[in-house]
């Protein structure tokens, strides 16, 4: 299948590019796994961890070579180093590049301007600099790129996968869909698409950008395999989904807390799935100069209908789950109209798992083993507010006793981490 093909994975220490790394390394990829463990740094700062200990990228790739006798080679590499990623693509001459490596989290975006910029500049520079390093060393390389469905918003119309064909003053074109984001997180990645897509006119790249709904669940066939190979489980207000959070204050015996009305709409997938999208949209790479766009979920919930599900799995094993509604921190709407459409990788073969089917095993089970270690501050509300910003949590969060590092311990961890 992908016999020997040489595939780099950017981002390969996160949540979803370690177990895809080692879902590659499997099929047969030659896989380069790059992360310059910003997540890992950004975790020290703010006082937050994974739920699930997760082992050190040098622990990985040696119990992934000891279990399955596999090599996936990994290097520590910050993507906004240009001179650094040129010479790394042109070491590897990859067939496809993976990128995931970006700040991930809106609340994070939102804290302060300093977490706005920081955001912006870590995801729109690495993005840049890898279509530059792509176009000049590799130009013929199939650049898959991670993408949000909170790119999109939640508009009043139905949202088309990437483009939509308009008729405005007897005129008609397909232009890329219009996007009113929810976040200077979700604004980056605005810009990225942008980015990608003038690359691909311009320059002739060929490219697939994954607009991605919430992705849940931390068992893989390769996770499962050791606890060294387990992939992060984040649950605290800043980096948690609201499903992780969910189930998590279930499992400590606190009622769920859905932002305002609960009405509020997104796209879900399971890890799995987000696995078989992926190898699905590697396997069938698009023209040159083509800018293909897939909505990357199976399955759509309000925060209500999520409470729900996770009520309901819950009680299947007696166990009991309240709800509070809490006045919403974030600017969003709180009742709309949400149709995605998400029809192309089911048409090249993709099988979803369902959220109601596996919500037991893929996460209330695995939270109530690692209950133990979850800090109930991290679930404190409000969360980082919208409107006025966020720092008192951040502070709280880093400063709190349960977590406390003095600044230069913190520091040298975090300097050790960017080596
Ligand atoms: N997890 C989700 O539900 C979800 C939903 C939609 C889209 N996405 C997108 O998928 C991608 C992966 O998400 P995730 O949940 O695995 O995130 P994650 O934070 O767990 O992983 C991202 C990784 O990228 C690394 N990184 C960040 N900036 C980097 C840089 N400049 N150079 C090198 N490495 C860098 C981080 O250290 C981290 O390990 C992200 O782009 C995210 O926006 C995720």
């Amino acid at each position: 299948m992908g016999e020997s093909k040489s595939v780099i994975v950017f981002g390969a220490d996160g949540y979803i590019g370690w177990p895809m790394a080692m879902h590659l390394s499997k099929l047969g990829y030659k896989v380069v796994a790059v992360d310059n463990l910003s997540r890992r740094s950004w975790d020290l700062e703010g006082g937050t961890y994974s739920l699930i200990p997760i082992a050190s990228m040098e622990t990985r790739v040696a119990r992934w070579k000891t279990e399955t006798g596999l090599d996936i080679v990994w290097r520590n590499l910050d993507m906004c180093d240009a001179e650094a990623l040129d010479a790394l693509v042109a070491e590897f001459m990859p067939e496809a590049v993976i990128h995931f490596a970006e700040q991930r989290s809106a609340p994070f975006s939102m804290i302060s301007r300093e977490h706005a910029v920081r955001t912006q500049v870590n995801n729109i520079v690495g993005n840049l600099n890898l279509l530059y390093s792509l176009h000049s060393i590799v130009p013929e390389c199939h650049l898959i790129k991670l993408g949000s469905m909170g790119e999109y918003g939640s508009p009043n119309i139905d949202i088309e996968e990437g483009y939509i064909t308009i008729e405005h003053n007897g005129r008609s074109d397909t232009l890329p869909f219009p996007k009113v984001p929810h976040s200077f997180y979700h604004l980056s990645k605005v810009a990225d698409s942008q980015n990608i897509h003038f690359a691909s006119r311009v320059w002739g790249l060929r490219a697939t950008d994954l607009n991605q709904g919430v992705v849940y669940g931390v068992q893989t066939e390769e996770t499962a395999m050791h606890p060294e190979l387990f992939t992060r489980f984040d649950f605290d207000s800043i980096w948690g989904t609201a499903l992780n959070r969910f189930c998590v204050q279930a499992a400590v015996a606190e009622p769920l807390t859905i932002y305002g009305r609960g009405g509020q709409t997104r796209g879900y997938l399971d890890i799995r799935d987000t696995m078989a999208c992926i190898t699905l949209t590697l396997e069938n790479p698009p023209n040159m100069g083509e800018c293909r766009v897939f909505n990357q979920f199976t399955e759509q919930f309000s925060l209500n209908e999520l409470a729900s599900v996770v009520s309901a799995a819950r009680e299947k094993i007696g166990l009991q789950t309240d709800v509070v509604h809490l006045p919403n921190p974030r600017v969003e709407a709180e009742e709309h109209y949400y149709n995605p459409k998400h029809t192309a990788l089911l048409d090249l073969g993709l099988k979803p798992h369902f959220l109601s089917d596996t919500l037991l095993t893929s996460v209330i089970e695995i939270v109530e083993a690692y209950k133990g270690n979850v800090d109930p501050v991290l679930l404190e509300v409000p969360s980082v507010d919208w409107r006025t910003g966020g720092n008192e949590i951040w502070e709280k969060y880093a400063n709190r006793d349960a977590f406390k590092f003095n600044a230069e311990k913190t520091a040298k961890l975090v300097e050790s981490l960017r080596r």
